[in-house]
């Protein structure tokens, strides 16, 4: 991999600015191959170069991932001259790292949101070909019954023409306003409001919870982000491709 400087290579992590790298560098906190770094302007090899801040090692990823609890009000995109969208909860210098969300939360809708700038990765896990569930939690207008949940199992056909793959509605609390948790696979535009409301029942209120095995972590408050552990991003690594069909 190409030779970069020591404040950049910082500044790559998303936890410090150029400015706040510059100074943990002047201050010696920051140490190369086992020797406080001299330089901001140091070259170093990120693939290979062993820096470490504070005595903790760095880790260098070629991607940035973020997990962010979305609030209502904002939306998934990476830019809207109408209102605040999901960049705008970022540090500065992560809004100007090139992260998009991985698919979309409604503006409405609250909940684990991934931020990345790995476009080939982000395609796996939104594809419907790598079967990676995202799961939520809805509040419904009306009584949710085992027929909505056979409704969603065996796949729906909207009066408008959208086709929805077989989804899992599991019912939490039925009543006047019931509550699910629905598991889908595949991520279409307003997919759960659309489905739901084919059955006659609205949705009132909409979170993802998780997405393949990662869940939204529970410390992160409304609007709180942090980034993947390397765990976490080994479990998003490691989808696996299922084989294609045999046509013959
Ligand atoms: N389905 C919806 O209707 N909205 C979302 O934001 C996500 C899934």
């Amino acid at each position: 991999m190409k030779a970069q400087r020591l404040d950049k290579l910082l500044a790559s992590t998303g936890k410090w600015s150029r400015r706040e790298a510059k100074l943990l560098i002047r201050q010696g906190r920051v140490l190369t191959d086992g020797v406080p770094a001299a330089s901001a302007e140091a070259q170093l090899d990120p693939e290979t170069a062993e820096i470490a801040v504070d005595g903790e090692p760095l880790r260098l990823r070629e991607n940035t991932w973020v997990m962010l609890n979305k609030p209502a009000g904002v939306l998934s995109a990476t830019e809207d001259g109408a209102g605040p969208t999901v960049l705008d909860l970022l540090a500065p210098e992560l809004r100007r790292k090139g992260l998009f969300p991985v698919g979309r939360l409604d503006k409405d809708t609250e909940g684990l949101l991934l931020l990345t700038d790995d476009g080939a990765l982000a395609h796996r896990l939104l594809s419907p070909r790598h079967h990676v569930d995202k799961v939520y939690r809805a509040r419904v207008d009306g009584c949710l019954t085992g027929e909505d949940c056979a409704a969603f199992r065996r796949g729906m056909v909207l009066k408008d023409g959208l086709h929805c793959l077989p989804a899992e509605l599991e019912i939490l609390e039925a009543g006047a306003v019931s509550e699910a948790r629905i598991t889908l696979r595949e991520g279409k535009f307003h997919q759960i409001k659309r489905m739901l409301a084919a059955r006659g029942k609205p949705v009132l209120y909409l979170r993802r919870e998780k997405m393949g095995n990662l869940p939204l972590d529970p410390e992160l408050s409304s609007g709180a982000y942090r980034f993947l552990t390397d765990r976490e991003l080994k479990t998003l690594q490691e989808l696996e491709i299922p084989p294609k069909k045999d046509k013959t």
